[in-house]
């Protein structure tokens, strides 16, 4: 069968289809040019493609006998699922295997703006650091603060266990509630969204980008929050009003933030890159080199079982398909 991918994957993992599969791959290390994917997917049976694909009907329509999506990324929003459920198009994403490398960074990014890590190294490089001062670079103390979690799937769990050891308090919202013994285990407390944004030291983001999350936090949001205290996003970037957040940065409703995601990424907000009180990163929540493995390996093996007509180990969209 004929495969489509547009990403770089480990050899070992690709070895696995190669053997049995005719496969074009995107050999370099940056996103496919969409028409490419748009002219290459019309005779693919199966397409492993990277979150920064978007996969919508307009490519869709063009594909004859697709059978597979495999999405290289828990997150899915760049692919149109309902339009490849109509197609019959099995859509799988790499679920729980990202979970700990995105809070760990999630984290890195609450002690960098917290303690002004990024600050501090660029003052130094700069030779800058002439002696030690009781008031040079103060920063916020993490422990015995508030961090407020909004969206407790395994990514927001997985960071509230981190905060504990750091001696946080842990305030959550979430659609559903927990059920209280996971509360209770996890040492945690329900509380509203309105009512996590008052209270919280560092709120940090951790739902998936849908038609009613994105822009979920913009003016009205920021202004909830105390002057003391820090955003923190490594979920999606839409979740975000960047340029209420700038404006909310620069006249002080909040004191600072932390981004790995961006409302146009690449593309930034301008005046993002201008502003002291904020620390960006590339998206690199999931970037370990064992977590790239893991997602490649799981990605091949959702893309395999799909091309050999079985329902691939993390479908999206199996129970809408089996009553197609
Ligand atoms: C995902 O898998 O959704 C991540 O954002 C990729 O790092």
């Amino acid at each position: 069968m004929n495969v489509l991918i547009t990403g770089r994957l480990p050899d070992d993992v690709l070895a696995l289809i190669k053997k049995e599969h005719n496969v074009e791959i995107n050999i370099h290390d940056r996103p496919m040019d969409r028409e490419k994917i748009i002219s290459g997917i019309t005779d693919k049976d199966g397409l492993l493609c990277m979150i920064t694909d978007k996969i919508d009907r307009e490519l869709l329509n063009k594909t004859r006998h697709l059978k597979i999506i495999a999405n290289y990324g828990v997150g899915f929003d760049n692919i149109d699922v309902e339009a490849a459920t109509e197609r019959g198009i099995y859509v799988t994403n790499t679920p729980g295997i990202l979970t700990d490398a995105t809070a760990d960074l999630t984290f890195a990014l609450i002690l960098a703006s917290g303690r002004r890590v990024v600050e501090g190294d660029k003052l130094t490089r700069a030779g800058k650091f002439k002696y030690w001062a009781p008031l040079l670079f103060l920063g916020h103390e993490i422990s015995g603060k508030t961090l407020g979690v909004v969206g407790m799937g395994r990514i927001g769990k997985a960071v509230a266990k981190r905060a504990s050891g750091f001696g946080m308090k842990l305030i959550y919202t979430k659609r559903k509630r927990l059920e209280k013994s996971e509360e209770k285990a996890l040492n945690i407390e329900y509380v509203s969204l309105e009512s996590l944004l008052k209270e919280s030291d560092f709120v940090s983001l951790h739902v998936p980008l849908l038609p009613e999350t994105r822009y979920l936090i913009g003016e009205r949001e920021l202004k909830l929050m105390k002057s003391s205290s820090f955003l923190i996003n490594t979920s999606r970037g839409p979740i975000v009003n960047e340029s209420d957040l700038i404006k909310a940065l620069k006249s002080g409703t909040i004191r600072g933030a932390g981004l790995d995601v961006y409302e146009n990424e690449p593309e930034l907000t301008p005046g993002l890159i201008d502003l002291e009180n904020i620390v960006l990163l590339p998206h690199m929540g999931s970037g370990t080199k064992e977590t790239r493995k893991k997602m490649a390996l799981m990605a091949m093996e959702n893309l395999l079982t799909g091309l050999h007509g079985k329902k691939p180990p993390n479908c999206l969209n199996c129970d809408e398909l089996s009553v197609c």
